[in-house]
């Protein structure tokens, strides 16, 4: 190569020296059809047990709902799944060889792991289509894609996934103009923009009108196979709507687990709903 030729391809924006790329997280391993494995996790907060020995398996492509009494460690177990929050013990594992543990929050996003907080945190001012191309510029790879033009593969997944979230009549209105369902659609559609392969999703029925919620059970099962999620909900409807296997949390640890019908009818679960 000539001195030219090699300066020309150091100038090369596409081309990066090895020693600029970031460490990346081995590529998701699903050959065990296990997608994340919380065990023996442990956390307190000032002395007291939010999680105590959590042990959670999650299978590739699954739809898992997660129900428990208030202050029974959810909210919290999203938290260590999402590196938010750091358990004093155990271990979490996407996959077989990506170490949850060892990477902070931006990391576990860009391995592929999506959450949905409970309020919608949509850009209002912007178009509904505008909201999933800032979502995409999220993923670093295409973040200069605003000032550009959009690829055709690009343009063709925003339209799969407005049609997916059921917006594709309303791409061009303002999202602040949506109602609470759409808004919480169109959130779950910003988390698909990049491709995540777990979908974390806290209390998506709260605050919605009963065809929203139906609406929002149709979303959730569309998505599993093709991505695994857990999704956190008190309302045991909507729960029953979409449940495939339940899991009940208390004081930090699996009460029990299985279909909707099992764990309704398991004494330990009746008894702990009754408490509350
Ligand atoms: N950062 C924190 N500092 C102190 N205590 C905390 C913290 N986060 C959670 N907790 C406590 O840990 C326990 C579990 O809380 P968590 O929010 O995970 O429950 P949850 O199952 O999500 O409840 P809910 O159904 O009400 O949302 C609660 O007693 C809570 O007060
Ligand atoms: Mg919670």
């Amino acid at each position: 190569m000539s001195v030219l030729e090699s300066m020309r391809s150091f100038m090369r924006r596409d081309q990066v020296f090895e020693f600029l790329i970031p460490d990346t997280p081995p590529d998701l391993d699903l050959t065990h059809g296990v997608i994340l494995y919380l065990e023996e996790i442990s956390v307190s907060f000032d002395g007291f047990k939010a999680i105590d020995d959590l042990n959670l398996y999650i299978d590739d492509g699954e739809l898992r709902c997660i129900i428990g009494p208030n202050g029974a460690g959810k909210t919290t177990m999203m938290d260590i799944i999402t590196g938010k929050t750091r358990p004093d013990s155990g271990s979490a594992w996407f996959g077989q060889q990506i170490n949850l543990l060892k990477m902070d929050e931006p990391e576990i996003a860009a391995a592929g792991i999506g959450r949905k907080f409970q309020k919608p945190t949509v850009f209002e001012h912007h178009a509904v289509i505008e909201n999933l191309e800032l979502a995409m510029a999220g993923d670093k790879r295409v973040w200069t894609t605003l000032n550009a033009r959009l690829s055709g593969e690009q343009r063709d997944h925003m339209d799969e996934i407005l049609h997916i979230i059921g917006l594709n009549k309303q791409s061009a209105n303002l999202a602040g103009s949506l109602s609470h369902g759409q808004k919480q659609w169109l959130e779950i559609g910003m988390l698909l923009m990049q491709n995540p392969k777990l979908l974390l999703v806290d209390e998506p029925a709260a605050g919605m009108t009963h065809q929203e919620m139906e609406r929002t059970a149709e979303l959730l099962t569309s998505l599993a196979g093709t991505h695994s999620i857990i999704v956190v909900e008190h309302d045991m409807d909507f729960v029953r709507s979409i449940a495939q296997k339940v899991t009940v949390l208390h004081q930090g640890g699996v009460l029990a687990e299985g279909t909707m019908d099992e764990v309704q009818n398991n004494q330990r679960v009746i008894e702990v709903y009754l408490g509350e």
